[in-house]
């Protein structure tokens, strides 16, 4: 049994990750997965491609397999990495992350279609979820269509997104946090032709940055404990990994970068700051740029979100060090993230464009349950986390869980759990939504300020941080393909501890 703490404590150890104990070898084993039933496969995608007379614009085959990588010094530490190649097609590319264990950054073209083969020659089932995108049914990448260790598994799609930071991960049923953990994750940048792309800094001044804690056994492999706790409180490791690597060195010259921060950790949430109190000038969230840019002191980053943000080092001198801290907050520690050392003279006319973007936003009073929004309540009962009582089940979809093909929708996540206050990280998948509401009960609103000023609540999003005690109205539209979905906590131990359902979009 988990050891009992008073309220503040725990919520102390739980945002802040700190003390959680680490046991047990690398990768843990949880037992108990459902059998993997598929419903859909590869053949309804070819068949989908086929029956419009396509053939995909890019083809790109993928693995997932053991590897031991150089992370610290000494020992190498054994992985679970992905690897991607081009076999076909000109509509984007796969750049491997300079040394890293991640995944390849997968760079697709808006508008193009993808045919990706994916083969798992890891000794236990897995799948691809392709995080904010939206894909049909059978390219989401559900737990139910989760393949075992040598087979393979075709995803056929239409790249619809907004021009943007996306990623990928496993999700198969229960083991999503391991395997995560274990070093199974890559960036997905979609290219569009947003009008102010042009104007915003591009190649290696477009970083892409992948933030994860993880926590090293003194042989320096990677240690993961599935314990009541974990279940409870989510993984925190003490390393802050940066694309893969310990504390990571930014080489900057004297101008202006755009940042892609992806929270990549299976549970820990940053409250990033510049350490000399420059404001973060945020362009995007999760599903692309902003309308305008907005200025933060700090932004929060919660498990599975993504930020982008315009740093301009041109006021800096040669030597300078100006770091992107995580701030303390609830009792946890300042720690550095990244650290942009400015090495070289630059000139670039660049200025942060004053519109990035045309957002085509919803209206609330177009949403067709406006007058009652569909609700969930996030919550601890009989020690697992639930969503309206419920815990995820591979097949079963209740009445309160079917939409619309085509309908737009207010859902309301409220993290109304008293007893044992958590943040939730609430991810629906196959849609981008806005927030268009966020309240707190007022006994939590002190407490939870320090990281609720992080928010940015301004663009589109397809995860969204609830602290205990909040209230958040998303609309959402469930556009394009019928199916099975997920919506789910993105802590990755709550997801893989049940606070997962599936919802369903029918016409
Ligand atoms: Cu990134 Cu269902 O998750
Ligand atoms: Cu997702
Ligand atoms: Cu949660």
């Amino acid at each position: 049994m988990a050891r009992r703490l008073d309220r503040r404590a725990f919520l102390r150890y739980a945002i802040s990750g700190l003390g959680v104990a680490v046991a047990g070898g690398a990768i843990a084993s949880l037992s108990g997965c459902d059998p993997h039933a598929r419903d859909v496969g590869p053949d309804d995608a070819a068949e989908g491609l086929q029956r419009t007379g396509e053939s995909p614009n890019l083809v790109l085959d993928m693995r997932a397999r053991p590897d031991e990588v150089q992370i610290l010094p000494g020992a190498k530490t054994k992985v679970w990495r992905y690897e991607a190649r081009v076999l076909g097609g000109d509509a984007g590319s796969v750049q491997p992350l300079p040394s890293s264990y991640l995944g390849p950054l997968l760079r697709f073209r808006r508008g193009e279609t993808v045919r990706i083969t994916f083969t798992n020659e890891l000794p236990e089932p897995t799948i691809i979820h392709w995080h904010g995108m939206h894909v049909p049914e059978h390219a989401d990448g559900h737990p139910r269509l989760a393949i075992d260790p040598g087979e393979s598994y075709t995803y056929t799609f239409r790249v619809m997104n907004r021009a943007g930071t996306y990623w990928y991960h496993p999700h198969p049923h229960g083991r999503t946090g391991p395997q995560v953990n274990a070093g199974l994750a890559g960036l997905i940048i979609v290219e569009g032709n947003e009008v102010s792309t042009t104007a915003l800094p591009s190649g290696a001044y477009d970083v892409p940055l992948v933030i994860q804690d993880r926590a090293f056994s003194d042989d320096n492999q990677l240690m993961y404990a599935a314990t009541m706790e974990t279940r409870m409180l989510g993984f925190s490791g003490d390393t802050i990994l940066v694309n893969g690597q310990p504390t990571y060195v930014l080489p900057v010259a004297t101008r202006p970068y755009r940042l892609r921060l992806l929270n990549g950790s299976n549970a820990r949430i940053y409250k990033l700051g510049w350490s000399d109190g420059r404001h973060l000038d945020v362009i995007a969230t999760d599903g692309g740029l902003l309308e305008r840019p907005v200025s933060r002191t700090t932004v929060t980053l919660a498990p599975g979100e993504r930020v982008e943000v315009w740093v301009d080092f041109s006021q800096d001198p040669i030597g300078a060090a100006i770091i992107l801290q995580n701030l303390s907050f609830a009792g946890g520690d300042t720690f550095p993230v990244v650290q942009a050392n400015v090495v070289r003279e630059e000139q670039a006319h660049a200025v942060l464009p004053e519109v990035l973007s045309d957002l085509g936003g919803y209206r609330e009073i177009d949403a067709i349950n406006r007058e009652k929004p569909r609700s969930f309540t996030l919550e601890m009962s009989h020690m697992s986390w639930q969503l309206n009582g419920r815990t995820f089940d591979m097949h079963k979809v209740a009445p309160d869980e079917v939409v619309r093909l085509g309908d737009l929708e207010v859902w309301e996540f409220r993290n109304d759990s008293l007893r044992m206050a958590m943040p939730h990280p609430m991810h629906v998948h196959n849609v981008q939504f806005q927030v268009v509401g966020r309240e707190v009960l007022p006994d939590f609103a002190a407490q939870n300020r320090g990281l609720a000023e992080g928010y940015v609540d301004e663009g589109w999003k397809d995860t969204v941080l609830l602290l205990p005690g909040e209230r958040v109205k998303v609309l959402l539209k469930f556009e394009s393909y019928e199916g099975l979905y997920l919506y789910h906590c993105h802590n990755l131990e709550h997801e893989d501890a049940g606070m997962m359902r599936n919802y369903r979009v029918q016409a």
